[in-house]
């Protein structure tokens, strides 16, 4: 066992783990500057201290209990396509105009008829709840405060669509899971609307969750860790809540399918759209051949990507294949993009290969983890800043002024 997990187990006082957590994390600038010995490092930065987004992540991971940062770092198998996700943006350089008017600089957009001050949205992620005890209110709290950022929020929200719809009052949007049983689906995106939704994202990849998908493998090395936890269902005569059932579920599986697997078709998804009063998407779209597929069969839009590396192993990064979905759509529908955007430099690059704005996964929960809903806010503000002066020091002062010829890609 290394000396993180013994320090956990065996730790005389949180403050002591998360001294340690702190300082034995390797990644980012902040984590570097923790291991300065002159510091005090068990003091927790203030917030206006962080520079970067990568910054909230060593607060968060502080913050966070194990399995909660767990289940927002990890992804599936090998890891290939996290890691990938981000490798990618190494691959794009940016060509900088020489002689550019960037006295002022242009962000707003409009996709599907959300309106937007940046190209810039959250993308749907579950269990909010497990981050901060405000949840899903607390981030669209954050996210309305950094300019109205558009909120895409998970089918498996950890609070009800109408409190969340309640809390604040910028945009949002719904992302189904498709269900077995049609009438579920109409229900549930019934729901949405009346909570005030104005589009719906149907997920394809990871939607079969447990069953297709496959497991978190660090979790499953880790799960010694819960022991005390499995133990103490186990004397509670057998614990069948939500949480008991997914700890049994990242024990070791059998090979095979589990029997939750929904096998979706173009004929179902079709009849999901027409239960839609408003715009239509689908989630999970990485060829061009799938894209095509998606304006003829009326997808009013795509978002592409790879679940953040939690779904499937060894596909592609998005940003490797979106150019590509770009060119099957025809220019007829929008795409979105996410998966590893963590710098308005990434934004910038995904604009330039053609998409109409970028879906923000784990950064927000880090926002939200380190410091509730100023943290949601204030890691999108970082994040909108950054583009605006990336877009100023290539010369590029609107967002029609960006296309392919501001980048060389190595892909
Ligand atoms: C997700 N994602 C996700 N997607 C979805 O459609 N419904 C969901 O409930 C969830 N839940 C979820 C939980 C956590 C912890 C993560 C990290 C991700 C995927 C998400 O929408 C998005 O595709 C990725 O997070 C994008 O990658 P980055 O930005 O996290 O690198």
């Amino acid at each position: 066992m290394g000396k993180f997990e013994n320090q956990w187990l065996s730790s005389v006082t949180r403050r002591n783990a998360v001294r340690s957590l702190v300082t034995t994390f390797a990644g980012g600038s902040l984590l570097r500057g923790q291991q300065d010995p002159f510091r005090d490092h068990s003091r927790i930065p203030g917030m206006e201290e962080l520079v970067n987004a990568f910054d909230f992540e060593a607060v968060a991971f502080a913050k966070l209990p194990r399995d909660a940062y767990n289940y927002t770092a990890l992804g599936v198998e090998d890891e290939f396509t996290l890691r990938r996700n981000r490798q990618a943006f190494e691959w794009v350089e940016l060509i900088p105009r020489g002689i550019a008017d960037v006295g002022s600089i242009q962000t707003a957009t409009e996709v599907l008829g959300t309106k937007m001050a940046f190209p810039i949205m959250i993308a749907p992620t579950a269990s909010h709840l497990s981050l901060h005890p405000e949840g899903e209110v607390g981030t669209h709290k954050g996210a309305t405060a950094a300019s109205n950022t558009p909120y895409i929020i998970s089918n498996n929200a950890s609070m009800g669509l109408d409190k969340i719809g309640k809390a604040a009052t910028g945009p949002i949007w719904f992302q189904l899971y498709a269900k077995e049983a049609l009438d579920d689906n109409r229900d549930a995106i019934e729901r949405a609307q009346d909570a005030g939704c104005t589009a719906v994202v149907l997920t394809y990849d990871g939607a079969s969750g447990e069953s297709l998908t496959g497991p978190r493998e660090r979790v499953l090395h880790d799960r010694h860790l819960e022991s005390r936890r499995l133990e103490q269902d186990a004397s509670a005569g057998g614990d069948s809540s939500r949480a008991a059932q997914s700890r049994r579920a990242r024990r070791p599986r059998k090979y095979g399918l589990a029997g939750n697997a929904i096998g979706l078709d173009w004929k179902f998804v079709e009849s999901v759209r027409g239960f839609c009063k408003v715009p239509f998407l689908t989630k999970g779209i990485l060829s061009g051949e799938d894209a095509q597929a998606c304006v003829e069969h009326g997808v009013n839009g795509i978002v592409v990507s790879n679940h953040g590396g939690r779904a499937m192993d060894y596909g592609p990064a998005t940003l490797e294949v979106l150019a590509e979905v770009v060119d099957g759509t025809q220019g007829r529908i929008p795409v979105l993009i996410d998966g590893g955007f963590r710098r308005g430099t990434d934004v910038l690059k995904a604009l330039a290969l053609g998409a109409k704005a970028v879906c923000l996964g784990r950064v927000p929960r880090w926002g939200l983890a380190a410091y509730g809903p100023a943290g949601t806010q204030r890691i999108l503000e970082i994040l909108q800043g950054e583009l605006v002066m990336a877009m100023a020091a290539v010369g590029r002062s609107s967002l029609e002024s960006i296309n392919r010829t501001l980048v060389r890609t190595d892909f």
